[in-house]
């Protein structure tokens, strides 16, 4: 059934008000509306259109999620050329393009329209009566590609001129580009679904526009920004070129607002500064300024040189992409022993600086990236952000080609402290080893083993261990037990009375708990509680040392991730020796000894234990036992010293009556162990 005259009304209206708040949210970035009710506006829309097919006009917003694929594009032959600019890399060559101009026009000081330099793809689209009828890219400038169907789906571009006066034809010359939060979300997205990521936004817009599926031009994020004009029939063109950008403004296409009208060289250099210092900071990437006279007769006057106008230049930024040779890498390594690669590259003058390394973080970005010893590769730095590898230039690659790079393999022990190196399950960073050992890992390792919870040395803090390390006076926590009063006393905001008091703590810290010894070795992934819950399960530090991972595990809290930090940490040898020069210099706890020399009130003597205690578990007499020196075992003989019966004792008691050996109950006990019931 034919739409009704209201139906109709209202399929118009809602074009309108979709049309309205594109342009509030994708041109001016001040939507009106919330999501949901513009979301709201297009569904009605839609729904209208499926009842009534004759309503889905050419120009309807419902169009701009995309069309089916094509097989090809069709060529469009522009009416005006679509030139590009010549370049100034300098301020005299800024100088001299004036010098010309003014020449040229018998003017003592000319008008500019300046503007950034988008750096996106030029396209050109066509209104007719103040609706779009095609989108092109430039191409060779003469002839470019119909990308119609793709620009429908740029919401910044609008499908119809916002005002009656809009010109019987127009062409409107401007860029496609991607915002660089979209180009970064467009690659994480890419990332997580494992395929390849787009160099940079421009390659990125470039991509997404000329697909032949206009739907995957739709899910990626464009936008555009008009800076010209080629053919404008039907209405009088205006005078400048700011006044034809005003123009385009008010019929609702995106005309950057960075654009500026300035006077003579000073005006060019001036801008051109401006935009330089505001580039990091703008939401897309440009490449350089565009300095245009502004007197639109003057401009004709002045016309071509060859495919360049004489009106008009690009002044170029210092490029922050270029390509360079990887002579090596190298591996950091860090405070908490991560080792970072470091690719070290032939000195590149790239964003203003010339850059010799830049980090590949780890062993998954260098595999992601592929980058290899010999490679040349694109090298990217953007403000005063550090440079990055962004891209490996495969066709360069040599041949042979050189082999992956492997952390683990090129480095299977630290390059600082020559510890084992080893990688985490799960973990993108590899890691040296040598925890209380690796020099590089000194000051952290220090810090942490005098901190409170660890062996709680009061007064050692940061600016006293960057001291004692860059001095050279303490390598690893052991040789803290070796300082002296006057050594002390000589550092910087240390005096007699707060070496004394520092020499007082680090005595005071050899008395500690084998639940902070443990916890102050900063083994990775060993907190306080795991410290403590290692401590109690395994009594001793010989014990923890010597335990299989295994028997680690049966620890509450332990997984095989911990256990292996903890395997991994004592397996390094240079651990082991600092940890036995901390017991040689008299740090020490009291330790649950399984085999107990003999000391405490049960020095050597052996009990039974048979029936329930009333206030400890059997575990918990065993372990009091044990730790006051004496031996628990399973049958009463003549060796027995005392069998402790609880309630309903077993033959053990029987035998025990006979052999005569003496017994005890849990009183008993608790006062022989020297404690009171
Ligand atoms: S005006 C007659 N203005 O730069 C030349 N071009 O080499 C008309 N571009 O392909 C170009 N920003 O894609 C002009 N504000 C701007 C521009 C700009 C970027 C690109 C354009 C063109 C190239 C010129």
């Amino acid at each position: 059934m034919a739409a009704s005259a209201l139906e109709r009304r209202r399929a118009e209206e809602l074009r309108q008000a979709i049309e309205y708040h594109n342009w509030r949210y994708y041109v001016l970035d001040a939507p009106e509306i919330p999501d949901a009710e513009y979301d709201r506006l297009l569904r009605e829309l839609e729904a209208l259109e499926a009842r009534h097919p004759e309503l889905q006009i050419a120009d309807s917003p419902t169009r701009r999620v995309g069309a089916p694929p094509l097989a090809q594009f069709a060529q469009v032959a522009h009416g005006t050329p679509m030139l590009s600019l010549n370049n100034a890399f300098s301020d005299e060559e800024v100088a001299a393009f004036d010098r010309r101009v003014r020449e040229g026009a018998g003017l003592a000081e000319i008008e500019y329209a300046v503007e950034p330099k988008f750096d996106g793809l030029a396209v050109g689209l066509t209104y007719e009566d103040g609706r779009f009828v095609q989108g092109a890219t430039r191409g060779d400038g003469y002839t470019g590609e119909d990308v119609s169907a793709n620009l429908l789906t740029v919401r910044a571009i609008p499908m119809r001129l916002a005002s009656a006066d809009a010109p019987r034809r127009l062409e409107v010359r401007g860029e496609v580009l991607m915002l660089k939060k979209d180009f970064e979300a467009l690659n994480a997205s890419q990332r997580a679904r494992g395929e390849k990521e787009f160099v940079n936004p421009r390659n990125a817009a470039a991509g997404s526009l000329r697909q032949l599926d206009s739907r995957i031009t739709a899910s990626r994020r464009l936008t555009f920004f008009a800076y010209g004009i080629g053919a404008w029939e039907g209405t009088e063109l205006p005078a400048t070129h700011a006044a034809v950008l005003a123009k385009l403004a008010g019929w609702r296409l995106p005309v950057n607002p960075e654009r500026r009208v300035v006077k003579g060289v000073a005006g060019l250099l001036a801008y051109y500064r401006d935009m330089g210092a505001a580039r990091p900071a703008l939401p897309f990437d440009i490449d350089g300024v565009v300095y245009k006279v502004n007197d639109l007769a003057l401009q004709a006057r002045l016309g071509f040189v060859s495919r360049a106008p004489r009106f008009a230049i690009a002044h170029k930024f210092p490029a922050q992409e270029e390509m360079t040779l990887v002579e090596g890498i190298e591996v950091q390594v860090g405070r908490t022993g991560a080792l970072t690669p470091v690719a070290r590259l032939k000195p590149v003058f790239v964003g203003g600086v010339t850059v010799t390394n830049a980090t590949l973080h780890n062993q998954d970005e260098i595999d992601r990236k592929d980058v290899r010893i010999g490679d040349w590769v694109i090298v990217r730095r953007a403000g005063d952000v550090i440079p990055e590898v962004v891209s490996v230039v495969l066709s360069r690659r040599p041949r042979p080609a050189p082999p992956r790079f492997d952390i683990l393999a090129r480095h299977p022990v630290c390059p600082v402290c020559g510890s084992r190196v080893v990688r985490e399950e799960g973990e993108a960073v590899a890691r040296c080893t040598g925890g209380l050992y690796c020099p590089a890992q000194r000051k952290q390792a220090l810090l942490h083993f005098a901190s409170r919870r660890a062996m709680d040395i009061e007064g050692l803090g940061e600016k006293l261990i960057d001291q004692l390390v860059d001095l050279r006076l303490v390598r690893n926590p052991s040789d803290l037990y070796g300082l002296h009063q006057d050594t002390l006393a000589g550092l910087e905001r240390m005096g007699p009375k707060s070496a004394a008091n520092l020499l007082a703590a680090i005595e005071a810290s050899k008395h500690t708990t084998l639940a902070r010894f443990i916890f102050s070795l900063g083994i990775r992934n060993v907190g306080e509680a795991t410290a403590r819950d290692l401590a109690n399960h395994f009594g001793s530090l010989d014990a923890l040392m010597d335990a299989p991972i295994e028997s680690m595990m049966n620890v509450p809290d332990v997984g095989p991730v911990v256990a292996r930090s903890i395997a991994d940490f004592f397996l390094e040898g240079h651990n082991r020796g600092v940890i036995a020069a901390l017991r040689k210099a008299g740090v020490r706890w009291p330790e649950n000894r399984l085999q107990a020399p003999a000391a405490g009130p049960l020095a050597g003597k052996t009990c039974v234990l048979t029936g329930t205690l009333a206030g400890l578990s059997r575990e918990q007499a065993k372990a009091r036992i044990e730790a006051a020196g004496g031996k628990v075992a399973g049958s009463v003989s003549k060796k027995t010293d005392f069998v402790v019966a609880g309630a309903d004792p077993g033959s053990k008691l029987t035998k025990a009556q006979e052999l005569g050996v003496t017994i005890l109950d849990e009183a008993a006990l608790l006062a022989l162990l020297g404690e009171k019931t």
